[in-house]
């Protein structure tokens, strides 16, 4: 049977990584987490100390620094989980830091470091069999998807379910913090100008909010199930 592209796009921290995971080790498929990419981009930056005292990025300086920064995924030899690698180091753990979350959306926004990740992107799902999660997944980089979720879920719900993660992780995050961030995020990214974060218009909607993980896979295997009968 062909194998198609899937395209699961929406706002921050709805659990479009939860599922588009347990969608592609269903289904036999690679899983690809765009928005780890922009993180790693992220680390890059606060490491080269190009992100100002405000908040901006200084462009100039990173733009001929571009050839320089390699973001690919590996497998955890111990765990076999996933994990992304910056210049071929395991960055997995720190790209999920408030700190990055903090930084993200504005590195995400910047017209050149796009055009670099969407064209990596578009090269890991040339064959197909992908599942892809991110924002502008089924609007720019894969348009022709088979196959496009649009998911969503209300802020307060979306910030509870990041605090929860950050908490397990040992982080101390006060939650009023975790929900700014998260409004702001999806505030930079539906309004920049590149690649906004919308639903495209032959999306199928997922409002996840009061979905468990076992109501939401279940639902994203019936409607892939309909589309490759
Ligand atoms: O999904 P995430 O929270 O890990 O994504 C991190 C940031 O990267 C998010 O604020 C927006 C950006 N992003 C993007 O602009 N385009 C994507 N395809 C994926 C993520």
């Amino acid at each position: 049977m062909k194998k198609i592209t899937i395209a699961i796009d929406g706002h921050s921290s709805c659990g479009k990584s939860t599922m588009a995971k347990d969608l592609a080790r269903e289904i036999g498929y690679i899983y690809i987490d765009s928005g780890a990419m922009y993180r790693a981009c992220t680390l890059f930056c606060m490491r080269q100390g190009l992100v100002r005292p405000d908040g901006t990025i200084d462009t100039a300086r990173l733009e001929p620094l571009m050839p320089q920064l390699h973001v690919a995924f590996g497998l955890d030899a111990a765990t076999g989980r996933p994990q992304t690698l910056l210049n071929g180091e395991n960055v997995e753990a720190d790209i999920r830091t408030m700190e990055v979350s903090s930084h993200v959306s504005p590195v995400a926004a910047i017209p050149f470091v796009r055009a670099a990740m969407t064209a990596q992107q578009q090269l890991m799902g040339a064959k197909g069999g992908i599942v892809m999660d991110g924002r502008d997944i089924g609007t720019a980089v894969f348009p022709h998807a088979e196959m496009k979720v649009f998911v969503t879920a209300s802020d307060e719900i979306r910030a509870r379910r990041r605090y929860d993660e950050l908490c397990v992780k040992g982080e101390q995050p006060d939650f009023d913090d975790v929900l700014r961030n998260l409004r702001e995020r999806d505030r930079i990214d539906s309004t920049r100008a590149v690649a906004p974060l919308r639903q495209a218009p032959d999306a199928l909607v997922l409002d996840n909010s009061n979905l468990t993980i076992a109501q939401q896979k279940q639902w994203l295997l019936d409607r892939f199930h309909e589309l490759t009968r």
